[in-house]
């Protein structure tokens, strides 16, 4: 009895071995679970036929003669197949869509379309050819590590976003937005799209949690604008060093008028 005991206390290989398969199954349940929660980033979309074709019927009306009949693209743009619905919701929910004929870079316009109408669009050219979605509203709701955030963004935007997202210029009349008002779908699909000159930052160069982490960062830079007073159109020490001058020399000057008033 003792012996048949022993064969499965802790001390033999089998039960070590036991115990081993009972934690990897738990650990790789626990990861999986976790991953599925932050992969759920796009919408396992169903094909909503209806919505394709006002979709093609908009897309016809009103992009067609740009973008070529079938999106394959024309003289005056791009190809969209393949470029997802994400870059479709980007373009027109921001305004920049329709495109007009103008500068070095797409204006943002005023939005010239319902919601409604941007989904059909965005339906539409991702029945050509697969291509990025726009994020979920839950997926959204994640809240990220605002200051893990900073940091990526300090690596991977602003370069050309500024630190703080204030914006800059960049070469030949073109120029990277300031992102101070720019909503959380949007900085999603602008890092899934590479709208214009800026890259695509896929999921394997920014994960996921990383595109949460730097959303996040940037929430957290729209709700407190400025940490330490004043802005001073975000120019940095030198701009503060001439407030500091010009304050404290002109206090100066008026308490050495004083002191001279004073005197006679
Ligand atoms: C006057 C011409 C014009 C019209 C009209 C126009 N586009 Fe564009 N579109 C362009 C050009 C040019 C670009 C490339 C812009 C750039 O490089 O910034 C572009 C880019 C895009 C992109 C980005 C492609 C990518 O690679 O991610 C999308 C999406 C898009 N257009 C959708 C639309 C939709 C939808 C409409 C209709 C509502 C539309 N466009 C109407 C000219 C036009
Ligand atoms: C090489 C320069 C460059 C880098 C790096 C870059 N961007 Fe951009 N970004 C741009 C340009 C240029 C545009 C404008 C594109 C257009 O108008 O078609 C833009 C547009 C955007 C927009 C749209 C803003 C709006 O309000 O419409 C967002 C959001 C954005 N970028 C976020 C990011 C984030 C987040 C990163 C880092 C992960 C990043 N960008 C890295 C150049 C860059």
């Amino acid at each position: 009895m003792a012996n048949k005991n022993k064969k499965f206390s802790r001390r033999s290989p089998f039960a070590a071995a036991l115990v081993l398969i009972a934690g990897l199954v738990v650990s790789g349940g626990t990861y999986v679970a976790a991953s599925a929660a932050v992969s759920n980033a796009t919408p396992k979309t169903e094909v909503d036929q209806e919505l394709i074709e006002t979709g093609k019927k908009l897309f016809l009306a009103n992009c067609a003669s740009c973008h070529g009949k079938n999106a394959e693209g024309a003289q005056s743009g791009p190809s969209l197949i393949g470029v997802g619905s994400a870059s479709v919701d980007f373009q027109v929910a921001t305004g920049r869509m329709p495109g007009q004929a103008s500068g070095p870079q797409m204006e943002v316009k005023p939005v010239q379309f319902k919601q409604e109408d941007i989904d059909a669009l965005a339906a539409y050219v991702a029945s050509l050819a697969p291509g990025p979605e726009s994020p979920t509203d839950e997926y959204l709701a994640i809240k990220g590590d605002a200051a893990k955030g900073g940091e990526l963004f300090r690596i991977n935007c602003a370069m050309c976003h500024n630190a703080v997202g204030a914006g800059g210029a960049l070469t030949e009349g073109k120029y990277a937005p300031p992102l101070k008002d720019t909503e959380a779908r949007h900085v999603y699909q602008a890092m899934v799209t590479g709208p214009q000159n800026m890259p695509v930052f896929s999921n394997s160069n920014l994960s996921v949690e990383a595109k949460t982490d730097i959303i996040t960062y940037l929430q957290y830079v729209q709700e407190n604008p400025s940490v330490g007073g004043e802005e001073l159109a975000n120019l940095g020490p030198v701009a503060e060093g001439l407030v500091v001058w010009f304050g404290v020399l002109g206090l100066i000057v008026l308490i050495t008028i004083w002191l001279g008033a004073k005197s006679n």
